[in-house]
């Protein structure tokens, strides 16, 4: 027995060099720790289960019968993350550039059924050459396979896929199918074709960066929901991320005692909004003001999803009297928080993950409404601007909505108004709930009246006063219902957390459907 002890142990060892030192040595000179050493600084010390370590290729072409790859390129098993449990894969680039054959895949597959069987979140840290080119097919049949599983995983249990290095080719399309999608500044990068296959089908020079970094997937195709400018960052808010959600759709996420008095007013909030419609404020600073803070007296705590993408709506998550809840906020600092394509795409993705997952929305409403333009138009802002109405109309998770100002159009029931389904919808009195804002409407209603008048001018000012004192304003909703009621902005935090607390045991369910038809 003790030899054959000793000679596990040898196995065990070798596997774990990975492509040995000199490999090691390489992917620590561009400032990336090894895939194991990821999953070790990812998990709570000593937690890490590691399965599959002996699984070998199969593969014979090209030379690969003498090409040993230990571990398969990659590492997989289970851990916790503050105690909590996770299924991991980690692709090794010191073995044949984490590229993704036959078993690599079979090893991946088997950590997404594991963490299926146990309903917990799987976490794929990717850095890949892609799909193993001398295993052709059999390596094209193992990303069909992952693509599969993320797909059935979709809503069941959260999937967060790391970039740490290079994922291309087809490899992207795993992160896109799972929830959220984190990479790693300067050493992380994304495409369906690289640098090389632009200039020669397109003529275009572009560097990897440019192309496919983490700023431009940040700020610009929205295809990253995080990044971080380094690996340690990028686990600490990988860590940060998951204490905010459940360990799978039929649990509630953990509720986290802060020791923020849930009956706390805040006056300063009256201060944050400027008194009139037009001017900027940062909904940040409420937000800032109405969630938990992470410490007693301290600033409050929210974690915000794609925060440098369609700025003018943010999307967080952040804590009510421990509780998570994902925010949507129009941002009044940024395009005066219109609508537009891209903010409807991140807000719809936002809802649904948060519906699909037992997290309770809060909305904050303050915009003019969808914006206009041919370039909108063309770009099809009608069906991408249906998502945001579809996502909200679907949620049956408690949804509340706080009406902060102007509040326009299709963008007054876009923002989880009642008439989608919200069930507290909660006004402050500067809130103006109309069909148009009073310079629109006085210019379409009044016209014939500002043109007759001896001075056009002085009659259209008239015409906006009175228009403005009587639609500018939350009465008119509040009077049919639509608004529960009006409040000072000093008591956003304890009637949220009072109708949270009232909506817990909330049940709706949907009619029975396949599934619903989304428009994409
Ligand atoms: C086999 C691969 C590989 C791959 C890298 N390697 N990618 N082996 N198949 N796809 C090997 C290299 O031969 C090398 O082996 C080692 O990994 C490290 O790679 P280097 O090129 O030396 O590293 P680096 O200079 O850092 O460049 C990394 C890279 C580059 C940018 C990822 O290797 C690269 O461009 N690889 C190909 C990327 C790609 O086009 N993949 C296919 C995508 S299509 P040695 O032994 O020399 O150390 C795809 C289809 C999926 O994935 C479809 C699903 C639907």
């Amino acid at each position: 027995m003790d030899e054959k002890i000793r000679e596990l142990e040898e196995r065990r060892a070798k596997i774990r060099e990975g492509g040995g030192p000199k490999r090691v040595a390489a992917q620590h000179e561009k400032g990336k720790m090894t895939a194991r050493e990821r999953i070790e600084s990812l998990l709570d010390p000593g937690s890490f289960i590691e399965i599959d370590t002996f699984v070998e290729h199969r593969a014979v072409e090209l030379g690969m019968d003498e090409v040993k790859a230990p571990g398969e390129g990659v590492v997989i098993g289970h851990g916790c993350v503050d105690g909590r449990l996770v299924f991991v894969f980690a692709q090794d680039f010191t073995v044949i550039g984490g590229s993704l054959g036959e078993m690599h895949a079979m090893k991946i597959c088997k950590a997404m059924d594991m963490a299926m069987k146990a309903g917990c979140p799987v976490i794929g840290i990717n850095d890949s050459g892609g799909a193993r080119i001398q295993e052709g097919v059999d390596a094209l049949s193992g990303y069909g396979d992952i693509f599969f599983r993320n797909t059935r995983a979709s809503g069941v249990i959260p999937q967060i896929s790391v970039i740490m290095g290079p994922c291309a080719g087809g490899a992207v399309y795993s992160p896109a199918l799972t929830d959220f999608t984190v990479m790693v500044d300067k050493t992380a990068n994304m495409f369906i074709t690289g640098p090389q296959v632009i200039k020669a089908v397109t003529g275009e020079d572009v560097s990897a960066e440019e192309l496919g970094g983490a700023t431009i997937h940040s700020t610009t195709s929205g295809v990253a929901s995080l990044m971080f400018s380094d690996e340690q960052s990028t686990i600490a808010g990988i860590k940060k991320l998951l204490s905010y959600l459940p360990q799978n759709n039929i649990e509630d996420p953990r509720v986290m005692p802060t020791g923020d008095d849930p009956r706390r007013a805040d006056p300063g909030i009256r201060e944050l909004i400027p008194d009139s419609p037009n001017k900027p404020y940062d909904i940040r600073d409420v937000i800032g003001r109405v969630f938990d803070a992470a410490a007693p007296g301290g600033v409050g705590d929210y974690f915000e999803i794609q925060p440098m993408y369609a700025q003018n709506i943010v999307t967080c998550f952040a804590r009510l009297d421990g509780r998570t809840v994902g925010i949507v906020a129009n941002q009044p600092k940024v395009m005066a928080g219109v609508l537009d394509i891209n903010a409807s795409d991140k807000a719809a993705r936002f809802i649904r993950f948060c519906d699909a997952f037992n997290i309770p929305l809060v909305t904050f409403a303050d915009t003019s409404g969808y914006l206009p333009g041919v370039g909108q138009e063309h770009g099809g802002v009608i069906r991408h601007g249906a998502k945001l109405l579809y996502a909200y109309s679907e949620a049956t998770v408690p949804k509340l909505t706080v009406i902060a100002r102007k509040d326009y159009g299709g963008a007054y029931i876009a923002m989880c108004s009642r008439h989608l389904g919200a069930d507290q919808v909660f006004a402050w009195p500067c809130a103006e709930i109309a069909v148009m804002g009073p310079e629109g409407a006085a210019n379409i209603i009044f016209k014939r009246e500002i043109e007759e008048a001896a001075d056009p001018a002085a009659a259209r000012k008239e015409k906006i006063a009175e228009y403005k004192k009587s639609f500018a304003n939350p009465y008119k909703a509040a009077m049919r219902g639509y608004v529960d009621d009006v409040i000072d902005p000093a008591q956003t935090r304890p009637r949220l957390i009072a109708a949270l607390t009232m909506l817990l045991g909330k049940r709706e369910s949907l009619p029975p459907k396949k599934h619903g038809n989304i428009p994409v």
